[in-house]
This record gives C-alpha cells, sequence and structure tokens, in this order.
C-alpha cells in the first residue's frame, strides 16, 4: 500500500491502539480514508459530521483537511470506543477541531440541530439498520450543496438481491431506495476494491 499511500505513522499509531483494545478492523480502509481526505478538502468543508466513529481512524483522516476553525462532530454508541477514539484523536493532535458525542445516533443527532449546526459534509458509517434514518437527519443538518457520503452500500454485491433477508443488506436497500429519485440529493455509488474486499461508498451532493 506504500506505493499508492506514504507511510503514515500517526495513522498506523491509530490502527495499533485500536488492536490493542480489541475494536474491530472494520474502518476505512487508508485509500478510502484519503479519498474522503480529498473530497473533504475539494469541498473546502468547514463542518463536518460523521456518524459512527469507532477508533477515530476516518475522523482523523477527515480532520486533516479541516481549516483553522473547521469543526468535525462525531457520534457513536459504544463508550469504549468513543475514550479509545478521544485518545487517538488527541494524539494525533485533533483534540480542538473534532468532538466525540456518545450515544445512539438518533438520540444525539437531534442535540446537533438544536445547536442549529449545520455541515458541509456528512460521512455515514454506522449501524446499516438506521442508513435511511441517518439520510434524512443528514439532509436536515446539510448545507445546500453538502457532500452526503455513506460506507458500505454495495457489501459485495450483496445489496442487489432483492430478495435478501440480511438485516444489514435491507438496511442499505431501504437507505439507497429513499435515495434514489430523491429531489433533496444528486448521488452515485462507487464501488470500493480494498485491502477488506469489495463494497461501496454512495456519494451524493445535497440540492
Ligand atoms: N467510521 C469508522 C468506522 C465506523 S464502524 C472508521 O472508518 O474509522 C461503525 C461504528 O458505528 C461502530 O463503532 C459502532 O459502534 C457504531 N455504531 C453502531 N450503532 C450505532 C448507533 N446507533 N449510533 C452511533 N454509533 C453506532
Ligand atoms: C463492517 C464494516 C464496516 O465498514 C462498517 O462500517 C461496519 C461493519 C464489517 O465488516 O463488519
Ligand atoms: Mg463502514
Amino acid at each position: 500500500m506504500d506505493k499508492l499511500i506514504p507511510f503514515d505513522p500517526t495513522l498506523e499509531q491509530v490502527q495499533q491502539s485500536n488492536k490493542q483494545a480489541g475494536i474491530p478492523d472494520i474502518n476505512v480502509s487508508v485509500t478510502h480514508g484519503k479519498l474522503l481526505y480529498l473530497l473533504a478538502k475539494l469541498k473546502g468543508a468547514k463542518n463536518i459530521l460523521e456518524i459512527g466513529t469507532l477508533g477515530g481512524y476516518s475522523s482523523i483522516w477527515m480532520a486533516r483537511a479541516l481549516s483553522e476553525t473547521g469543526k468535525l462532530y462525531t457520534l457513536e454508541f459504544n463508550p469504549e470506543y468513543a475514550k479509545i477514539a478521544e485518545q487517538n484523536i488527541r494524539q494525533a493532535g485533533y483534540q480542538d477541531k473534532v468532538e466525540v458525542i456518545v450515544g445512539k445516533a438518533l438520540d444525539t443527532l437531534p442535540i446537533l440541530e438544536e445547536k442549529k449546526l449545520l455541515f458541509d459534509l456528512i460521512f455515514i458509517d454506522a449501524d446499516k439498520e438506521n442508513y435511511s434514518h441517518y439520510l434524512k437527519w443528514s439532509l436536515k443538518l446539510a448545507n445546500s450543496g453538502a457532500l452526503i457520503i455513506a460506507d458500505n452500500v454495495v457489501r459485495d454485491g450483496k445489496v442487489f438481491d432483492e430478495t435478501s433477508e440480511d438485516v444489514l443488506v435491507k438496511g442499505v436497500q431501504q437507505f439507497m431506495d429513499l435515495l434514489v429519485n430523491n429531489p433533496a440529493i444528486d448521488s452515485t455509488a462507487i464501488q470500493t476494491v480494498g485491502v477488506k474486499g469489495y463494497d461501496g461508498f454512495m456519494i451524493g451532493i445535497v440540492k
């Protein structure tokens, strides 16, 4: 992978501490972390929202794209993961730019709404069963022209199986149903084949 993206000691350290803490190895892969960074940079995102922090790997990639005054809010249900994420974020030097909010995202998203926060980039990567709810929330919390990106929308092609009984696949299918022909967002999906197999990102621009 060093042939594509140079060795990155900060993110290597994050992977190590996640491993030590027993955090599952389900963060985005390095090339897709860098894609998130590049898209955030391209967008000039000032406020970023992430749903699904895990150990903060993707948070750190996106935080790197923030301007001096930019902020990233990231939502995590598991308090142990959130604690490790905060440690990783501090070690990477982004403690002033990144806020980890602990709780079920559907319970914590209203806090962001109450604070009247609006986002330029939203990355959806938590429980697949609630993806369609996260899309509704994202549309509510997005600035016009914002990017919405969602991970794991292909799932080794399983998402194309309309007879699937897999709740994760069904969650993504409901999300896609809500997305297609949605007048509020212009979107596509890009397949991501990487070190973690075959999956995909949905990428959309809010109208
Ligand atoms: N974005 C991370 C990976 C996230 S994995 C990265 O690439 O580094 C998905 C995360 O969503 C897990 O940490 C899981 O605990 C969290 N999660 C699951 N259900 C959730 C919920 N209802 N609210 C918030 N987070 C949730
Ligand atoms: C898994 C992978 C992910 O990218 C994710 O967000 C959640 C779970 C997995 O492989 O189990
Ligand atoms: Mg994911």
